[in-house]
This record gives structure tokens, C-alpha cells and sequence, in this order.
């Protein structure tokens, strides 16, 4: 069974905090493919304040993983990109390579899904985490240790002395994820980019890890980018969030404008989907159907084919995102204000009475299976 989660918003959450640090403004990525460009990013937009941390969700395939890509300009040469991506007052995108090294992992670390990418298998996690103390503070190599042993400590390695002496394949996939935020940790980043970060662990180490993303902001006061497919990740962490649908933000806002008064159908279906702690009775209502390809894409909403509030109009022209409840609150939906006061149970109510013909079908089904059995 899934977990259950608690929505609260992070405490203290509200949204705008000290200077922006990072600013993205009208993203876009294509790539060229035999059956037509693939818009992968559709023209994102966010502005990371000092310290904060913003939330990326979306399903697989939104655009969350090739946004950050783009950022850390990480692509392959064939992605096509446009936009800019300020950073400390120039555009990383117009950065020479040369440039942009020094920006990567010391200015702005990326934590993958997978700590491997990351790590150096033939050297010890010490040594790995204590070769990026000296690239950014003048010390000894037994000072290095020393705070390197401090930091596997502060993400919540047990006997973090002896562990530094381990080699990345002597630890099991969370203690791994771990040593990778106290790498980041030591290279002290303005910003720390987690794709997905805790995607192939389980729930319990799925919280470690956030605890220890938590511990690497505390150190270094860094603004965070947590991306995942799951809200409930982002819960209780992210200040702000950004949905993705289709290449696109279809609805960002404060944690609490996003969770608590969504604008946007594909918001209130995320969070119909999740098990929530305040609302242990309520039936879970998955979102219909998948999201569509990012080629050729027809006008209209892109959500449109699994909308349950769809109408002409919204085959028509793709709604651009605007403010809703509140300035820094925006959706991209024609009928952002109709949803006022809905739960994703009146929204989706049709799939929740599918779900309970299904499960009609099902208990039928079986009891003609047994019945068959019976009659062979
Ligand atoms: N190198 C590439 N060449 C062609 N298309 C790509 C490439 N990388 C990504 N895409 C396409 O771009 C779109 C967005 O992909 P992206 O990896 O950003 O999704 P995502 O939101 O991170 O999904 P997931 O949750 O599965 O990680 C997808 O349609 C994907 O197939
Ligand atoms: S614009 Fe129309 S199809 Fe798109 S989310 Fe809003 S109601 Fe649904
Ligand atoms: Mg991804």
C-alpha cells in the first residue's frame, strides 16, 4: 500500500525569500526527430530565491529532467534551446564550457536518481567527499578527512568514521545518495538541483534522504530545485511549486496556494492521487489516461483529452498561465476559477465510479473464475 502523507505546508513556507539566485526565463528545448521536433520544454519560467526550495512535479515525461538539463546545459549537442538562465548576472546559457565546469558542482550541484552518476568507484567515499573540501578551502589532507567525516555525520551516515573508508559499492543505494549531498555539501553551492532524488529507494529512506537535502541547505544556505513525480516528495519541503504538464507550468504558487487551493484540473488530479493524512477515509482518484506527446502536438490544452471539465473552447487555444487566487499564484486552465472550493472527488468523480465498476468487474470476474473452475 502507499504511504500516507502529510500535506502541511513546510514551515515558514511563503514563497518569495532573499534575492533571486537563479532565474529562468522563457525556456525552451526541441530536439529533431524522424517523426517531427520534440518540444520537450514549452517555455518555463521560474525565479529560485536565496534559501528556498521550489518543488518540480509532473509525470514521467513533462519536461522536469530536460529543464535542469538545460540549466546545468548538460543536453546533447542536438537539443535546440532557447531562453536564458541567470545566474550571479550572466547567462549560463552564453557561458563558454570552460565557464560553465567552474559553475557545475561548486556553483550549482546536481543529485541524480542515481548516486553512481556520480560517484567514483575506485576511491572511498572519504576521499571523494574530502577532494572537494580542498577544491574550495586551502586546508590539510587531514583537516579534508577530518571534515569530510563531519559532514558523512551531518547527512546521517552511522559511525561516519569508519564508513569514510568504504568504497561506494559497500553501501546500500540511500547511504550512497547521502554521500553525494555531502559532496554537495562540501563544494558549499549557491544552488543544489535533486532530479528525482529518492525515486528508487524506499519510503523510510526516501525521508533520510530528504532530511539530508534538508541538513546540505541548512550548511550552505543553498536554494534547492527538488524534482519529482510524486507531490507527496515535495510535501512539508517545498516553499513553492511548479507543475509540468507537457513541456509547460501548468499551475505554480506557494506550497499552500498549490496543494491547498489548486487552479489547474491536473493540480487537483496529482493531488487526488495521493494518500493524504488529514483525510484518511477518502478514496484515492487517479487522473484518466496519459499524458501525450510532446510531438505534433494538436492546438488546445494538452491536458484537454483527460479533462473532466473540457469543453470546445479548450480544443481552441492552449490557456496561457495566469494569475489565479493571488499574484505569485498562476494556471494555465479557462476554467481555473470554476474550481473554487472543489475536491478532486467532484472533479474526477466519473473515474472514481469507474474504478468502482471496475472493481465490480473484478469481484465478478473472479467469481466466474471460480465458478469455471468449478464447472471444468
Ligand atoms: N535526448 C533526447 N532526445 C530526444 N528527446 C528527448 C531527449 N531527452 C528527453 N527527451 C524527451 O523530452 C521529453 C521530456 O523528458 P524529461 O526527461 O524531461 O521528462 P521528465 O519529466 O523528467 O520525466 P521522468 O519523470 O520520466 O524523469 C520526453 O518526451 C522525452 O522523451
Ligand atoms: S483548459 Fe480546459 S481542458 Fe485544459 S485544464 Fe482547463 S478545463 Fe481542462
Ligand atoms: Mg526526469
Amino acid at each position: 500500500m502507499a504511504e500516507e502523507i502529510d500535506l502541511s505546508p513546510a514551515p515558514g513556507a511563503r514563497g518569495v525569500r532573499g534575492d533571486v539566485v537563479l532565474e529562468v526565463s522563457g525556456l525552451d528545448v526541441t530536439f529533431p526527430s524522424a517523426d517531427g521536433p520534440v518540444r520537450a520544454v514549452r517555455g518555463v519560467d521560474y525565479a529560485l530565491h536565496r534559501g528556498e526550495v521550489l518543488g518540480i512535479v509532473g509525470e514521467s515525461g513533462s519536461g522536469k529532467s530536460v529543464t535542469s538539463m538545460a540549466v546545468m546545459r548538460l543536453l546533447p549537442n542536438t537539443a535546440q534551446v532557447k531562453g536564458s538562465v541567470r545566474f550571479d548576472g550572466r547567462d549560463l546559457l552564453t557561458l563558454s564550457e570552460v565557464e560553465m565546469t567552474r559553475v557545475r558542482g561548486s556553483r550549482i550541484a546536481m543529485i541524480f536518481q542515481d548516486p553512481m552518476t556520480s560517484l567514483n568507484p575506485v576511491y572511498t567515499v572519504g576521499a571523494q567527499i574530502a577532494e572537494a573540501v580542498r577544491a574550495h578551502h586551502d586546508v590539510s589532507k587531514q583537516a579534508a578527512t577530518e571534515r569530510a567525516v563531519e559532514l558523512l555525520d551531518k547527512v546521517r551516515i552511522p559511525n561516519a568514521k569508519d564508513r569514510a573508508s568504504s568504497y561506494p559499492h559497500e553501501l546500500s543505494g540511500g547511504m550512497r545518495q547521502r554521500v553525494v549531498i555531502a559532496i554537495a555539501m562540501a563544494n558549499d553551492p549557491d544552488v543544489i538541483i535533486a532530479d528525482e532524488p529518492t525515486t528508487a529507494l524506499d519510503v523510510t529512506v526516501q525521508a533520510q534522504i530528504l532530511e539530508a537535502l534538508a541538513a546540505a541547505q541548512d550548511e550552505t544556505g543553498a536554494a534547492m530545485v527538488l524534482i519529482t513525480h510524486d507531490l507527496g516528495v515535495i510535501a512539508g519541503q517545498a516553499d513553492r511549486v511548479m507543475v509540468m504538464y507537457a513541456g509547460k507550468p501548468v499551475e505554480v504558487g506557494t506550497a499552500e496556494d498549490v496543494f491547498y487551493t489548486p487552479r489547474m484540473p491536473y493540480t487537483l488530479g496529482l493531488l487526488g492521487s495521493l494518500p493524504r493524512l488529514d483525510r484518511p477515509s477518502e478514496r484515492l482518484t487517479p487522473i484518466p489516461g496519459a499524458p501525450p506527446s510532446v510531438v505534433n502536438m494538436p492546438p488546445g490544452c494538452p491536458f484537454g483529452p483527460r479533462c473532466p471539465k473540457h469543453t470546445a473552447r479548450c480544443d481552441e487555444s492552449e490557456p496561457e498561465l495566469r494569475v489565479t487566487t493571488g499574484p505569485g499564484h498562476l494556471a494555465a486552465c479557462h476554467y481555473a476559477e470554476t474550481l473554487a472550493g472543489q475536491e478532486a472527488t467532484d472533479v474526477f468523480a466519473s473515474e472514481v465510479a469507474d474504478h468502482e465498476a471496475l472493481a465490480g468487474l473484478a469481484a465478478a470476474a473472479e467469481g466466474a473464475g471460480t465458478d469455471g473452475e468449478a464447472r471444468a
